[in-house]
């Protein structure tokens, strides 16, 4: 068994490109796997310091991971801000982070260029923050994806580090983490490149999104004239509708269109029509667990509580160990 996990920043709802890539999986992975969920507000600060609503914003992305189907129980689904202890370990981090390593990481010379009037601390040592959530829990399995390899290579690297200058062998090297099953690419509505918020307006489906408003979406997704020529190759934009009709409807639905664009007779406003109510059909129950979820205050703050304490537990030890390895003694 190993211990597994995973952060999210709480930027905005769930869409059907993070169910298929990663929440389907987590899914799976809690009963095989002590597994460790949590909603990365302190990061979220370093992009937006003054966010508009924090706590609506972890809320939500709370509800609809319970939604989904992460079990309270079974891992340990909990606020970044409810555990202080990773605020220590990332004072004790940073402390054996070097300013010229934590400049040269790419995600922070992005940052740079995206936000120069606000080029904070924060910033520089989002890598340390990181590798704090990772290590606190002695973490040896990290679901990431490519844009956060070098984040974890860091984490490696902190965690070395402190071995070696501590003489311990007291961190695990956290891994990558390789889902059993294969990684469903979700393209997005626009006719390119994969499903985001940060892609444009309406090219995203939310888990949480009314039946009108994915109808919306979806009849406007991008297309073309139509092939011309039987058995024609198809343009991205078109591959992507036939990518998400492919994970949502049925596989008699799929071929139907299937043959229809190869015998170029395909209308691709009955195409999006089908499609979006086989969407609407496919997200129906996360929608109702949403809103029956969101409803009930009293099961929102409950799976908080036992998330908080069960990984208060785990860090504390974690501090209370590391502390003692430092050499930091209570008189
Ligand atoms: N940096 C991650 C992202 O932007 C979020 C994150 C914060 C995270 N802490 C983590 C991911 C620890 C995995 C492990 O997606």
């Amino acid at each position: 068994m190993e211990t597994v996990l995973s952060g999210i920043r709480p930027t905005g709802n769930l869409h059907l490109g993070n169910y298929f890539g990663a929440l389907r999986n987590f899914i799976d992975m809690q009963n095989e796997h002590n597994c460790f969920f949590f909603i990365a507000d302190y990061h979220s600060l370093t992009t937006h310091p003054t966010p508009h609503d924090l706590h609506g914003n972890v809320r939500q992305i709370l509800v609809e991971y319970l939604a989904a189907g992460l079990d309270p129980e079974k891992s340990t689904l909990y606020v970044q801000s409810d555990v202080p202890e990773v605020i220590e370990l990332y004072l004790f981090l940073n402390m054996n982070a070097y300013v010229g390593e934590l400049e040269r990481c790419t995600s922070f010379k992005d940052k740079i260029r995206q936000q120069p009037e606000n080029v904070n601390a924060g910033l520089l040592t989002y890598p340390t923050l990181m590798a704090a959530d990772i290590l606190i829990h002695r973490a040896t399995k990290v679901p990431v994806g490519k844009d956060q390899e070098q984040h974890l290579e860091m984490a490696r690297t902190f965690g070395n580090r402190f071995n070696r200058l501590y003489n311990c062998n007291y961190f695990p090297e956290p891994q990558a983490f390789n889902f059993g099953k294969e990684l469903i690419k979700i393209p997005g509505l626009n006719g390119s490149g994969k499903m985001g918020k940060s892609e444009g307006e309406g090219n995203a489906i939310f888990l949480a999104d009314e039946p009108e408003a994915i109808r919306k979406k979806v009849m406007k997704a991008v297309t073309d004239a139509g092939p011309t020529v039987p058995n024609q190759a198809k343009p991205e934009a078109i591959q992507n509708i036939f990518q998400l009709m492919r994970v949502v409807s049925a596989p008699e639905t799929l071929s139907y269109f299937e043959e229809q664009y190869n015998s170029c007779h395909i209308r691709y406003g009955d195409m999006k029509k089908q499609l979006a109510q086989d969407m609407i059909a496919f997200t129906e129950p996360i929608r109702e667990r949403i809103k029956a979820i969101s409803a009930d205050e009293a099961y929102v703050s409950r799976a908080a509580r036992i998330g908080r304490e069960k990984a208060r537990e785990s860090a504390s030890k974690t501090i209370r160990e590391v502390r003692e390895i430092i050499g930091f003694k209570s008189f």
